[in-house]
């Protein structure tokens, strides 16, 4: 099918590449010129795996290509995605819609004959419904200028995976010709045995607000635990394998450490947590308010444990970081909990350098302040403590003795409850992690 990919960030890039690479035919709306000029030329701007090669495989094909004109959308087909973003405001809790409306006031006036708009943006439970009256007014097709919701549920770092095999998919509707549209469209993925619930606008957007939510309070949950098992000398990884293999509970999302950061979960349970206040439910929200603190909390508490391990005083101490990016296998640095960590270890006066394998060079945009290094044994040369709060696989390979004669004092600090401690304890070193003995 000719379908149409408007906003080409992560989610759109990546929604346009691999509908593209499953046998559509893609036209990607982009107003940045920098970024269209790029995908383009078939490359992206962020790290995702897969992703790059999948992207220029199909611009060689000339299955995708990409615009910036609402105009061109709007003759090239019928089913158009938006897959813009809905950042945190600045002032306030609440999503920042605007790129939404604009999308679809953009190409609503361009629509004069029967078409679907898709929404897969996350937004407050209501958007879908405001923005399917804007389209109908606006369009010269009236009533045949449909709208979906299509909530994505996308990791970043296996953002290709998650969209050509998704656990489900969503669709909020009020008309059943976009659900037979959706089918067809779907019809690669469908066969593969994927589910399809089909349901309304509301329970569409909230479908997704809900997952992520789900999804911090299971992280806040294992936090919270290991505060508690610090203060018993309980562990909470065992902890955790044990509570996991209840299949009620499940293992995933279990593991503690320094909390949960990124573009979409802080922002999707603050915007949540504020939309039930708009609709007056604030009341059957307020834990959400506790998961995010709990996740504040976990993040301050390594900055006192780092303290501590440097002996009470961070001035002139060197402090070496593993990792910058919110999690690994990207290089998004979006509300990172190693670089906020980072930042407040500085601000109290250490000397930070950091490394990450692939955010380096984002996370120095942010956080100029802070020292590079282009190696993880590079970054620890005379660190009176080596901090661990990206989890990449590489910093699992260093050992004790590749440190040896590196650091100034051989303590270590894992953020991600991955280093085996033992290890590094009988090399003489000192070493803590969250909620382990
Ligand atoms: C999240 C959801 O997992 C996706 O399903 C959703 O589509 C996406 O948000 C979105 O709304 O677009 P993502 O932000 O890529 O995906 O990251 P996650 O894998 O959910 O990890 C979020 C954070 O939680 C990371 O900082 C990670 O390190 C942390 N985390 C995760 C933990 O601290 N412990 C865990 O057990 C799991």
């Amino acid at each position: 099918m000719r379908i149409t990919v408007i906003g080409c960030g992560y989610l759109g890039a990546t929604h346009a590449a691999a509908m593209a690479d499953l046998g559509h035919e893609v036209l990607g709306m982009e107003i940045d010129p920098v970024k269209r000029e790029a995908l383009s030329q078939g490359r992206v701007m962020i790290y995702e795996p897969h992703l790059a090669e999948m992207l220029e495989r199909n611009v060689e094909a000339g299955r995708v290509r990409f615009t910036d004109s609402y105009a061109e959308v709007a003759a090239f087909g019928d089913l158009h995605f938006v897959c813009v973003g809905t950042p945190q405001q600045a002032e306030s809790l609440a999503a920042d819609v605007s790129q939404v409306e604009s999308a679809i006031a953009g190409l609503a006036p361009y629509l004069d004959r029967p078409a679907l708009v898709v929404g897969k943006s996350t937004v407050p439970v209501g958007t879908a419904e405001r923005m399917a009256r804007v389209l109908a007014a606006h369009a010269p097709a009236g009533s045949d200028a449909l709208l979906a919701w299509n909530p994505e549920f996308l990791r970043e770092g296996f953002a290709v995976h998650d969209t050509q095999h998704p656990d489900r998919i969503v669709v909020g509707i009020q008309d059943g010709r976009a659900e037979k549209l959706l089918r067809d469209f779907y019809a690669p993925v469908l066969e593969d045995g994927t589910p399809m619930v089909v349901t309304d606008y509301a329970t569409a957007e909230l479908v997704k607000v809900a997952a992520n939510a789900f999804l911090a309070t299971k992280i806040s949950f294992i936090n919270a635990m290991a505060e508690v098992c610090e203060a018993t000398g309980a562990d909470v990884v065992d902890l955790a394998d044990s509570i996991g293999y209840d299949a009620r509970i499940g293992r995933r999302f279990l593991n503690a450490g320094i909390g949960f950061g990124g573009g979409c979960l802080p922002k999707d349970i603050r915007a949540f947590v504020h939309r039930a206040g708009e609709l007056g439910v604030e009341d059957a929200m307020t834990f959400l308010r506790h998961i995010d603190d709990v996740n504040q909390r976990q993040r301050e508490r390594v900055v006192h444990i780092a303290t501590a391990m440097v002996g009470g005083d961070l001035r002139g101490t060197r402090i070496a970081v593993w990792g910058a990016a919110f999690k690994p296998d990207s290089d998004d640095v979006r509300d990172s909990p190693a670089l906020w960590v980072s930042g407040q270890l500085h601000l109290r006066g250490a000397e930070v350098r950091v490394y990450d394998p692939r955010a380096n060079a984002s996370a120095r945009q942010g956080f100029p302040t802070l020292s590079y290094a282009d190696s993880a044994v590079e970054a620890c040369r005379d660190a009176d403590l080596v901090l661990h709060l990206t989890e990449w696989p590489e910093f699992r390979e260093i050992g004790p003795a590749d440190l040896d004669g590196v650091v100034a004092r051989p303590r270590i600090f894992d953020g991600r409850n991955v280093l085996d401690l033992d290890t590094w304890r009988s090399a003489g070193w000192a070493a803590r992690a969250l909620g382990r003995r």
